[in-house]
């Protein structure tokens, strides 16, 4: 068994981080999204990982590396264009030969793991499964339709009106039936080839795809409030550890990550909040549900139910929440006079201001 695990793509929803960065490297707990689905590749008992990259191979080949520091053997897979999910298979043909193999989306976040999955799907007689979820809005998803007994009796990527709410979630098992299926498909409206379109052909064509419907935690990390969700979904379940510096006016309550080389001084903190390396907090707030990344500075700020990523500063502005805030950003208040904002924002920003 092999797995692949596809971080190309655009990242759109996630505009402007995604124009610098990788969106499987964006973090959750500081930890980029794209390990927590290693890891659990590993836990899988998987060693052997092509991986899909696009215009962001360098960014990822840099932090990844060869999957030594996970305990893989990872193998770069570099595809011209995002075409899509099924076209990610057609061209890792060589690499996974004949072999059955995990697609395991990059920036799809699941609790729990994947090694019983993998394990059953070794042991039964299917072409394919794929994993259902209940969503509220099924319309951003693939989309599967069951019969009484369980079985998949048709799927729909993103289609307007739903025959169900099942989404399908972003880790399929395949068998080397779906090397003859992605060649067998046209490209989607929206120019892409399918896997929905794949797996549709494969139970066309008599195959058995199995579906399982989990009920535990899963997220699409591509937009913000999905990325801040799973942020807290992950923050909820650390253990206070503290290898910074706490001073004496600082006033700690719940779980807190303070990582080595961090400083609070005279803050409230209120946890969950990790804090990364090297990162110096001062007179500030930092409500639940906030991770703050590596060598940061806040000062005199207040911030809750956020993510900033590394070496970013937030000076004299209260209060900051729901938001995702890049890598080296600066965050601060304006002069007094003349009563105006000023901003310097990339390219399809989101700024809600008050007043
Ligand atoms: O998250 C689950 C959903 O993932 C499924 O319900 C849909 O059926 C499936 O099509 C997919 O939809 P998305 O629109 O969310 O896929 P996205 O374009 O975000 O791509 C998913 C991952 O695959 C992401 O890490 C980028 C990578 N990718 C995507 C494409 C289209 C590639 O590496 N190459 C590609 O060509």
């Amino acid at each position: 068994m092999k797995a692949l695990v596809l971080a190309g793509g655009r990242g759109t929803r996630l505009r402007p981080l995604t124009n610098t960065s990788a969106k499987q490297l964006f973090p959750v707990a500081n930890k980029p999204v794209l390990f927590y689905g290693l890891e659990a590749i590993r836990d899988a008992g998987i060693t052997d990982v092509g991986m899909i990259v696009g215009d962001t191979a360098a960014e990822i080949r840099r932090v990844v590396g060869d999957g030594a520091q996970f305990g893989l053997r990872i193998t770069y897979i570099p595809q011209e264009a995002p075409l899509g999910l099924a076209h990610c298979v057609l061209i890792a043909r060589d690499y996974l030969g004949d072999d059955d193999f995990v697609m395991y989306l990059g920036d799809n976040f699941l609790i729990g793991g994947i090694h019983d999955m993998v394990q059953a799907f070794g042991e039964g007689d299917y072409s394919a499964q794929i994993l259902l979820t209940p969503v509220d809005d099924p319309r951003s998803y693939g989309v599967a339709q069951l019969n009484r007994s369980g079985q998949i009796v048709g799927l729909a990527e993103k289609p307007d009106e739903p025959a169900s709410d099942l989404a399908i979630v972003g880790v399929y098992l395949f068998t080397r039936a779906v090397h003859d299926a992605v060649r067998a498909i046209t490209p989607s409206p929206r120019g892409e080839l399918e896997i929905t379109d794949a797996l549709q052909w494969l139970i066309d064509t008599g195959h058995h795809v199995h579906s399982h419907v989990i009920t535990g935690y899963w997220k699409d990390t591509g937009r913000v409030q999905d990325m801040l969700e799973c942020n807290r979904m992950v923050l909820e379940s650390i253990e206070t550890r503290l290898a910074g510096t706490v001073d004496g006016r600082t006033e700690i309550t719940g779980r807190v990550v303070l990582e080595a080389g961090a400083v609070l001084e005279d803050c409230v903190i209120r946890g969950p909040v990790v804090i990364g390396a090297d990162s110096k907090i001062t007179g500030s707030y930092l409500g639940p549900f906030t991770s703050i990344g590596a060598g940061c500075t806040l000062e005199d700020a207040e911030i809750e139910y956020s993510i900033v990523m590394n070496s970013s500063a937030i000076r004299g502005v209260a209060r900051i929440e729901a938001s995702l805030i890049g890598k080296g950003v600066e965050v601060m208040p304006a002069r007094r006079a003349p009563n105006t904002h000023q901003l310097v924002i990339g390219d399809h920003s989101t700024v809600r201001l008050r007043g």
